[in-house]
Parts: C-alpha cells; sequence; structure tokens
C-alpha cells in the first residue's frame, strides 16, 4: 500500500516544519508547498495569488489524503490601525487565502469522498481585540469557515480540523516574548494535531488552559471589556 500523502501550504512556517517531522515520522509523504521553492520537491504557493490556486490543485501528482494550511501574516498593535494598506494585504492572505485554496483542495476531496482537512486558526478568533483586531478578524472568518465546511462535508468522507494553538514560540512570536505557561512550542502543536487527526478532532486547542482563557474572555461583558487592554 503506498504512503498517505500530507500537503503543507505555508511549509516554512516554524509550526508547519514541526507539523511535517510529525508526520514523516509515522510514514506520511511529504507535499510541501512554499512561496520560494529551494528545491525541485517544494512546490510554489503564494495564498494571495488567488488566480493560481485552481492550477496549483489541477497540477499535484496526486490528491492529498491530508492538507494543512499553516501560512499566515501577523499584523496588531498601531499597525492595524496606522496602515490600512498592510491591515487588508494580511487579510487577503490569512482570511481569502484559506478560503481560495480550500475551496479547490476541498471540491478534488470530496470528489474523491475521503481525506481531512487541517486549517490552523487561532484563539485570536474568538473575540475582537483591540491588539490584533484585524488579524483576529481575520482568524474570526477562518474559524467560522472551517465549522461551515466540516458541516458541508460531514456526509461526504472529508472531515475538517480547526487548530487553535494559543501562544507558540515562533518567528511570528519572536518580536514580543509570551509568558512561558501559555506558550506552546511548534513541536507541541505537532503532536496535538497528529492526536487530533487520529483522533477526528473538531476542534483542537494545544494547551488546555487556552479553553479556558477565552471562555473567560468571551463571557466579559462589552461594558468592562472595551475598557480593558488585551
Ligand atoms: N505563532 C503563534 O503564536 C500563532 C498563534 C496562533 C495561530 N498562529 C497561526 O499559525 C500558523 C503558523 O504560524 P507560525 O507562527 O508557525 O508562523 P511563522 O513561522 O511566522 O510562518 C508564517 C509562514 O507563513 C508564510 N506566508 C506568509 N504569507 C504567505 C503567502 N502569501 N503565501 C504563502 N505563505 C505565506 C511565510 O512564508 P515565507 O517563509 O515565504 O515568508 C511563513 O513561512 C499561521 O496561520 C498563524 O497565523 C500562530
Amino acid at each position: 500500500m503506498s504512503a498517505k500523502t500530507i500537503l503543507i501550504l505555508g511549509a516554512n512556517s516554524d509550526m508547519a516544519k514541526a507539523i511535517a517531522k510529525e508526520f514523516k515520522a509515522v510514514g506520511f509523504e511529504l507535499m510541501l508547498a512554499v512561496r520560494q521553492p529551494k528545491n525541485e520537491s517544494e512546490l510554489a504557493f503564494d495564498a494571495a495569488d488567488f488566480a493560481s490556486h485552481e492550477a496549483f490543485v489541477k497540477n499535484l501528482k496526486a490528491i492529498p489524503d491530508v492538507v494543512v494550511t499553516a501560512f499566515g501574516v501577523l499584523i496588531e498593535g498601531d499597525e492595524s490601525f496606522n496602515s490600512p494598506k498592510e491591515s487588508l494585504e494580511s487579510t487577503l492572505v490569512n482570511y481569502t487565502g484559506v478560503v481560495s485554496i480550500l475551496g479547490h483542495l476541498s471540491k478534488t476531496m470530496a470528489e474523491r469522498g475521503s481525506g481531512t482537512i487541517i486549517g490552523i486558526s487561532s484563539v485570536a478568533g474568538e473575540r475582537g481585540r483591540g491588539s490584533n483586531y484585524v488579524y483576529g478578524s481575520a482568524k474570526a472568518g477562518v474559524t467560522a469557515y472551517l465549522d461551515g465546511l466540516r458541516n458541508y462535508l460531514a456526509d461526504k468522507g472529508v472531515h475538517v480540523m480547526t487548530v487553535k494553538p494559543g501562544y507558540v514560540d515562533t518567528k511570528m512570536k519572536a518580536h514580543k516574548p509570551t509568558p512561558g505557561i501559555v506558550t506552546a512550542s511548534p513541536e507541541q502543536v505537532a503532536k496535538a494535531i497528529l492526536r487530533g487527526y487520529k483522533n477526528n478532532t473538531d476542534t483542537v486547542y494545544v494547551l488546555w488552559m487556552w479553553r479556558w482563557i477565552m471562555l473567560i474572555i468571551r463571557t466579559i461583558p462589552e461594558f468592562i471589556f472595551k475598557k480593558m487592554s488585551l
């Protein structure tokens, strides 16, 4: 029997590298898609180049068994407010890019009648916060999109898993240290994703406390929340 394949989109991300290692260790064949391929085994993929996505999927040598969206751009702090252009560009990658590429991939997987789509969203999408409201709104869109896609594909043999990693120690977060106790390593993310994949989990929180942190954050009344600096 041939090995199962995993397509990782945004394969240069620190989480993606750990995910690739974890799935390779259990026998998966890797299909790594990056913006600037460094060798022939890497596939060229730009999340914001929507016009290329249909051909990207058509040219895959095989429809993957597992797809992971691991690309993303962080925009936070005053940049969300001061840079409308960067805000729009980040949204085109973080949200529209996911909808575009998964639109093509989910169709081919549903036609085959099997597969798993793993979308890396964020706890940032659970409630809009002043510190990252543009990024958070895109992730809220991604989470809702993945929820709906899971529902749509439930009777078509394709499972959709949403990953909400919480803080992760990657280059995306390198500019601003995060509290160690609520920060996962890329390896922890990868292990949680493999476990979730094996168990057909719908939503994965990597560190258990994030589920409860976000429950508290979601229940704070708006008249208090709007005065908080989060
Ligand atoms: N780190 C965290 O705390 C955290 C928390 C929650 C969720 N997330 C999400 O987890 C995922 C992985 O994040 P990470 O922390 O591992 O990120 P990372 O190490 O900073 O990597 C981000 C990756 O996204 C790729 N990328 C950016 N724009 C792209 C585009 N237009 N097309 C294709 N690829 C593009 C980059 O490619 P290049 O190498 O070409 O620049 C880079 O490899 C992202 O969706 C992120 O939003 C991260």
